[in-house]
């Protein structure tokens, strides 16, 4: 699923990441190094490296926390992972905090003595961490921007609501120009995916029922959508498994085409909206529509402001 926090499509927390871990191995292989020469400017330069590392990781906690809470999927594995994932990185941030701290006040005693170890558990805790977060992205595919059939790409609304039954408008047909395109839809707390199968439209959940999985992430081809995570699909008309390990169908909603919009049955209200429309992250749709038009004016304006410099250069 496509990183809420990226430049271009390039997630930026992975890019952050690698501060911490760099800085943070770098620093233990400094203070054994230091242990086994006795040279103190060694130990220093551990102590710098250290502190470096800390304010890397905090910078990297900002947008691992929008990934986590506005593109992982609810109630799915991931979301656990996820969970572990984040307790583990400010775990390891307060326990380098404390290390900095002891390092700082008293060098010679409890900077040597304690320091040493300390940083030992938290390089131990940061590789258990980093393999939580390849697992985030190798298997369950967070912040990966892929493209389905047809290149078809990741589309999804804000916060949509409705009276139950009342029949909403979700999209445009100009938003399913090819077959297999799909749409994420958040509509009275319920995630609901929108595609294109052929000439047909259909509405169905998104949560897939093995893990949680993210079939708006999935690929979508002769009625037949296949989740991303360990390939479990389904019948997008009738809602049943066409093949495992998911053991349970998914639900279908009523959806119809009008002048080339497309509605939705609105649900009943989910009592247990995502945390992501509960805080925020998810903006409603007009909000996050005037929001993708102002970027859209900036980057033009950004790219006719480049042009012309470059213009100005080259005369
Ligand atoms: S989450 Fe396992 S197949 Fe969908």
């Amino acid at each position: 699923m496509k990183s809420r926090a990226h430049i271009e499509s390039h997630p930026i927390h992975p890019m952050l990441v690698s501060l911490p871990i760099g800085l943070w191995t770098a620093s233990l292989a400094y203070d054994l190094a230091a242990s086994a020469t006795g040279n103190d400017r060694l130990r220093e330069s551990a102590d710098d490296m250290m502190r470096a590392g800390l304010a890397g990781a905090l910078a990297a906690a900002v947008p691992g926390a929008v990934d986590y809470f506005a593109v992982i999927p609810p109630n799915s594995s991931a979301k656990s992972r996820g969970a572990t994932h984040g307790i583990l990185n400010v775990s390891l941030a307060a326990l380098y905090g404390v290390n900095c701290v002891l390092r700082a006040k008293s060098p010679r005693r409890w900077g040597r003595w304690l320091g040493l170890p300390l940083s030992v558990i938290g390089f131990g805790g940061m590789m258990y961490s980093s393999w939580l977060g390849g697992t985030l992205v190798y298997r369950n595919q967070i912040g990966v921007d892929h493209r389905g059939p047809n290149a078809t790409k990741w589309r999804e609304s804000g916060m949509l609501m409705g009276e139950p039954g009342e029949w909403i408008d979700v999209a445009g047909m100009e938003e399913f120009e090819k077959s297999g395109q799909m749409k994420l839809v958040h509509l009275n707390g319920h995630r609901i995916v929108i595609a294109r199968d052929g000439e047909n439209i259909v509405a169905f959940q998104d949560h897939c029922t093995h893990r949680g999985g993210p079939l708006a992430d999935g690929v979508l081809a002769c009625n037949v959508v296949t989740c991303p995570w360990h390939g479990s699909q389904f019948n997008v008309e009738t809602g049943a498994v066409v093949s495992g390990p998911a053991e349970e169908r998914i639900r279908i909603f009523p959806a119809r085409v009008e002048q080339e919009r497309i509605r939705i049955a609105a649900p009943e209200p989910n009592e247990e909206a995502t945390v992501s429309e509960r805080s925020g992250f998810l903006p409603p749709e007009p909000k996050r529509q005037q929001i993708e038009r102002m970027a859209q004016r900036t980057m033009e304006k950004v790219a006719s402001l480049t042009k012309a410099a470059a213009g100005d250069g080259k005369a």
